[in-house]
């Protein structure tokens, strides 16, 4: 079969980008390339056995000819990694630019989030970052085409169970801030990845946010989904105001950023109660052969 696509991916060793990989490899007419750090060559081995090909590089060593190599001849350069300002803002700067020096036509940054464009500077760190990219991005794009792909929240044991905590399986139990009124988005990683590489391949022009959704349910309906999916009973813990939260948020921030992981998660669960980053316009009709899974579909198949 002729390869007559390239997709440049670069973290396919980390928990997103090995989804994305999975994806690109089962589409027939494309050649997957990856961007792996020199350490982490082991983790891509099956991908790599399987056919795609590797550049080892980091993107924040300056290492401008491993980035040639990785954008040379791409349709799309994929960014899934993760990490600070060095990375996020300065890394993905430099890869951007050897794509719109390699005349790449389509680059997705590694935003994967509610929209950020919708939340307030300060109210979400990690997103104040993105959008410092995303600002880059506009200015120095060139001709290529800059999509940020936003799914909300991931909806996954990790996250929506895990690391946002809105409702622990373990211990039974729900949490929220104020009311819960305003509907949550939540897209899962395997989603995520689907609607990811769909944009990649597309060849008609896909906008500048491109937002696709799981399941968006308030508090109260993803309490009902749960225990209906799961057959059991959550106590909910009503923990305050939402000026009870800001004030939480504030305290942990005086702490510094040893308080990092504390606040961050409770910065997410804050936009997502007050309504900011929720995802306008929906645009899964435009795969229509992605079916999303839902929070009961979720719990049901994970046995959560
Ligand atoms: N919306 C949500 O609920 C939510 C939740 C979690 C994550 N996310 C977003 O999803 C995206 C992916 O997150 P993830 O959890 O999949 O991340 P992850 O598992 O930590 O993987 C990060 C990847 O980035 C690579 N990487 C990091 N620094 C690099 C560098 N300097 N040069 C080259 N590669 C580098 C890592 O490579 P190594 O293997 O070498 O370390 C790894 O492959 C991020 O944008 C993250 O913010 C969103």
């Amino acid at each position: 079969m002729m390869s007559n696509k390239t997709i440049a991916l670069m973290g396919a060793s980390g928990h997103l980008g090995a989804l994305i990989a999975q994806e690109l490899m089962a589409m027939p007419d494309v050649q997957l390339r990856l961007l792996v750090r020199p350490g982490s060559r082991a983790k891509v081995a099956d991908l790599e056995a399987r056919g795609a090909q590797v550049v080892e590089g980091d993107i924040n060593s300056g290492d401008t000819a491993a980035l040639s190599a990785f954008t040379e001849g791409a349709m799309t350069v994929i960014s899934a990694v993760q990490g600070g300002p060095e990375t996020i803002i300065e890394g993905q700067r430099a890869v951007l630019r050897a794509a719109r020096e390699a005349g790449v036509r389509r680059f997705i940054p590694s935003t994967f989030s509610l929209d950020m464009f919708t939340v307030n500077p300060g109210q979400i760190v990690t997103a104040d970052m993105r959008r410092h990219f995303a600002q880059i991005a506009d200015d120095e794009r060139g001709g290529v085409e800059v999509t940020h792909v936003m799914i909300g929240g991931f909806l996954d044991k990790d996250v929506l169970f895990g690391f946002i905590d809105v409702i622990d399986p373990k211990a039974k139990t729900a949490r929220v801030w104020g009311e819960g009124e305003s509907p949550m988005d939540y897209t899962t990683y395997a989603d995520t990845a689907r609607y990811t590489a769909a944009v990649a391949v597309d060849e008609r022009p896909v906008p500048r946010v491109f937002a696709a959704l799981g399941d968006s349910l308030n508090f109260a309906d993803m309490v009902l989904a749960y225990e209906e999916a799961s057959g059991t009973t959550l106590t909910v813990r009503r923990m305050g105001s939402l000026e009870d939260l800001d004030a939480q948020i504030a305290q942990l921030q005086e702490g510094g950023q040893a308080n990092f992981l504390q606040y961050l998660p409770l910065m997410y669960y804050r936009a997502q109660l007050k309504g900011q980053g929720r995802l306008d316009p929906v645009m899964n009709d435009r795969y229509p052969h992605i079916t999303p899974t839902t929070v009961r579909q979720y719990v049901q198949a994970e046995g959560l």
